[in-house]
């Protein structure tokens, strides 16, 4: 088939590497393949309300170092409107669209999936702070993430040590902990605690203890977002900011930090404090290592639709950029490896 029209969107949590895949896609398929882009504003909804602009080579120039997406996005779900998929379907065509390439994390990407199998030519890149997504090593947004992390505990140690307390750190990364250990191990974390291994405070304030004992009368504990207790109140529930779900069901995370912190100080008696990071982890510039790992994968995208590879993702395998389905990436969540956590408890205490 010809292709002429190529969309582009993004879609799911912001991070910063974003804008050099849209520059990445965008100047090879103006430049070598000669094609029309269009940027889909603000996720699937910019489908849903062919909502777009045309992207020329002025449009992606000088946002490499931009944290964000120029096309804005969303978390919108086509699954929770009345024919959503049916729509963007119609739309697809309407827009007179030849391919599209979405950017986003699993549920941006399983959206993709769907409506490949309903004949769409679509092609995904993956995208996440939280680097959970499967067959790939590692999402463009976690390199970045892990170093406003450890720049962070790095000045929270400064003030935990002058006052002798503990200080909590509540990082993102909703069900997985890779933002915790590796932010954590960066940072020197006294103790890291991940959704994948439910933590015992008493354990926990034994760490402490043992520090405090070698004459270290302070600590810093990183928390991931999802990380539950094994037993207490919360009966291994997670702690959310509230009940609300979003369109693809997630709860907000989050208090995990806070409750930490009162049990620590109720337990050990050291002077306890908690911090949430939030959204800091998302915004600012990319580093380098996410600069160059989105142009790749821009690139890469519309090689793949030059290509018709559709129902495809690039990714990241080992140096090398490759083609997986995109039915193999949103299958389940990659979750942190025993091993590196493993390693990381060397340092705990
Ligand atoms: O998936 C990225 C992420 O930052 C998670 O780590 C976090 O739990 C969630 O998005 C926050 O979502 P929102 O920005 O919609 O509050």
């Amino acid at each position: 088939m010809s292709i002429k029209r190529v969309g582009i969107l993004t879609g799911g949590g912001d991070c910063p590497g974003l804008n050099p895949v849209i520059r990445g896609a965008v100047r090879k398929g103006i430049e070598v393949y000669n094609y029309e882009m269009v940027g889909l504003f603000h996720g699937w909804a910019g489908l849903l309300n062919m909502d777009s602009s045309p992207l020329n080579l002025r449009s992606v120039s000088g946002i490499l170092h931009r944290g964000g997406t120029i096309l804005g996005t969303s978390r919108t779900n086509p699954a929770k409107i009345e024919n959503g998929y049916e729509i963007a379907k119609e739309n697809f065509k309407k827009m007179k669209l030849d391919a599209l390439i979405a950017i986003g994390g699993e549920d941006t990407l399983g959206v993709a999936n769907k409506l490949c199998k309903m004949g769409l030519h679509i092609v995904g890149v993956p995208k996440t702070i939280d680097n959970d997504l499967c067959a790939t090593d590692f999402t463009f947004g976690f390199d970045t993430s892990v170093n406003i992390i450890m720049e962070a505990i790095d000045r929270l140690h400064t003030t935990a040590e002058s006052h002798d307390r503990v200080l909590v750190v509540e990082v993102m990364g909703r069900h997985a902990g890779w933002l915790a250990v590796y932010g954590g191990m960066a940072g020197g974390a006294d103790v890291i605690l991940i959704p994948e291994e439910p933590f015992d405070l008493g354990e926990v304030c034994d760490l402490l203890k043992k520090r405090h004992k070698r004459g270290k009368n302070f600590s810093i504990v990183v928390a991931a977002e999802g990380a539950q207790p094994k037993e207490g109140a919360e009966g291994g529930e997670f702690f959310t900011q509230d009940k609300s779900l979003d369109a693809f069901g997630h709860v907000k995370l989050g208090g995990v930090g806070d409750t930490l912190a009162k049990a620590i100080e109720k337990k050990t008696g050291f002077e306890t404090r908690s911090v949430v990071l939030g959204h800091i982890q998302r915004g600012g510039s990319p580093t380098a290592f996410d600069r160059v790992l989105g142009t790749r994968f821009g690139v890469g995208s519309i090689d793949l639709v030059h290509k018709g590879d559709f129902g495809k993702m690039v990714a990241l395998q080992g140096n090398k950029i490759v083609a997986v389905r995109l039915e193999e990436a949103v299958a389940k969540l990659k979750t942190v490896d025993k091993e590196l956590y493993e390693l990381a408890k060397v340092f705990f205490g």
